[in-house]
């Protein structure tokens, strides 16, 4: 397949944009090589500059639930800017927005709109500080939750541990408060409660990991984060800003029955504009600036073009009574083909998938599955990228990282699967 106006392109944007890119994850850092270019994007199809057309499933990291350029999306945000881009003051849609929010997300009573997943994690966290008047925060080896001083942290040398920088420029003092504990260490996550309990104002998770492949969280880890965390007094954060809208209309706690005191959203709210939220019970909620003294400010927060896409989406999702059933069936039938195929051919994988989100694993000779980081990043980094360029090379986009996770959305028909699932068979018979 000829790429080489992409690679021109890149190679112009090294010399004009750090890396090339504007956001690391789309580097190719995990595959080596050069990013494809992407020119327009229709359903669940994408097209380069050089006129190559890929099945997509990175769906822009997850906000494309309803496929590429949807005509209700685009309508909306075509009456939008026609009434002028951005107020700085209050708009009937942000209610709207937020009506859609409440309306579908089990545990959210009030939501506050910002412009990314960051900072709605980033905001959440002040929250949960100063709604408890305490500093330390739990957080688990292999979430991200965006690019926060106090998350970009990385596992010291003690035993329950207490974090540091793992970004220069992040102070020792920022990662001081976090206390970093394995995902699905249920013994852990006690220990730790048992150490700190009075002192943690929140545990931040990601109830299904998405950002070390597709990690769900056992039932045993969350209840026991919901339980510890009554006990202690502390606050749960679930970061739905990937499993929001994608694992179940109301998110992972919907799916799994339990009920966070904050959610923080992103992605799919948007609907492919920059729009985060974070959001929760009323009285927690009023903790922030106006009513609390929480300060946190935006001033594009609730733009009129972000909140036109994220009602059309949440709209969309909301009308379609099998939304769900598209997804799950599209996923599965990509998932369990995926696994098939792979048996065949003898190749050692996992594929783990729930709601809109799926992983192929290419599982170490000790590994059966994929419930961590050590887990995760044990699996064969080489292999998959030797599988990712051959697939891109026949026209199939898959997230450039054996660590990301692959997205689907209304638009990925069983035609389109099953010609997916041609491809991966070539592609693993030529590993
Ligand atoms: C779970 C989770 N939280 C937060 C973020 C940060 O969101 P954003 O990239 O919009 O800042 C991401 C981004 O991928 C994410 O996956």
């Amino acid at each position: 397949m000829n790429r080489e106006k992409s690679r021109q392109i890149f190679e112009q944007a090294t010399t004009l944009i750090p890396g090339g890119v504007n956001s690391p994850a789309r580097a190719f850092g995990g595959v080596g090589g050069s990013p494809v270019v992407f020119e327009r994007a229709k359903g669940a199809y994408m097209y380069d500059v050089d006129g190559n057309r890929y099945i997509d499933y990175v769906l822009s990291w997850g906000p494309m639930i309803l496929g590429h350029a949807d005509p209700r999306v685009c309508d909306a945000l075509h009456e939008a800017v026609s009434r002028g881009t951005s107020f700085g003051a209050p708009t009937l849609a942000e209610n709207t927005l937020a009506e859609l929010i409440v309306k579908m997300v089990p545990s959210i009573e009030k939501v506050r709109l910002v412009n990314s997943g960051s900072e709605a994690t980033m905001s959440a966290i002040r929250l949960a500080r100063g709604y408890t008047g305490r500093n330390k925060i739990i957080k688990f080896i292999g979430c991200y939750h965006g690019h926060v001083d106090s998350l970009l942290v990385a596992a010291g040398s003690a035993a329950a541990t207490l974090a540091v920088p793992d970004s220069p420029g992040v102070t020792p003092g920022c990662a001081a408060d976090t206390i970093l504990v394995q995902y699905n260490d249920v013994a852990a996550v006690c220990e730790t409660f048992a150490q700190y309990g009075a002192e943690i104002a929140g545990v931040i998770v990601e109830p299904v990991g998405g950002n070390m492949g597709c990690v769900p969280g056992s039932r045993e880890f969350l209840q026991t984060l919901r339980d510890e965390t009554v006990k202690a007094g502390s606050l749960l954060i679930f970061d739905e800003v990937m499993t929001g809208f994608r694992v179940a209309k109301g998110g992972a706690q919907e799916y799994y029955g339990i009920m966070p005191d904050i959610t923080t959203l992103g992605k799919v709210v948007g609907g492919g504009l920059p729009v985060g939220a974070y959001a929760g019970r009323k009285e927690i909620m009023d903790a922030i600036s106006p009513v609390g003294k929480v300060y946190q400010a935006g001033t594009l927060s609730g733009n009129p073009l972000a909140t036109a896409a994220g009602i059309a989406t949440l709209t969309a999702i909301d009308e379609d009574p099998d939304f769900y059933a598209k997804i799950d069936r599209a996923t599965t039938r990509l998932a369990e083909g995926i696994a098939a195929l792979a048996a065949e051919s003898g190749v050692k994988v996992a594929v783990p998938h729930i709601g809109g989100m799926a992983t192929v694993f290419f599982l170490s000779e000790e590994d059966d599955a994929v419930v961590d980081w050590p887990s995760s990043s044990r699996c064969d980094k080489a292999r998959f990228a030797k599988f990712f360029w051959n697939l891109l090379d026949q026209g199939v986009y898959l997230p450039c990282s054996q660590f990301e996770t692959m997205f689907t959305s209304v638009a990925h028909t069983d035609a389109i699967v099953d010609e997916t699932l041609e491809c991966v068979g070539k592609a693993f018979k030529a590993l």
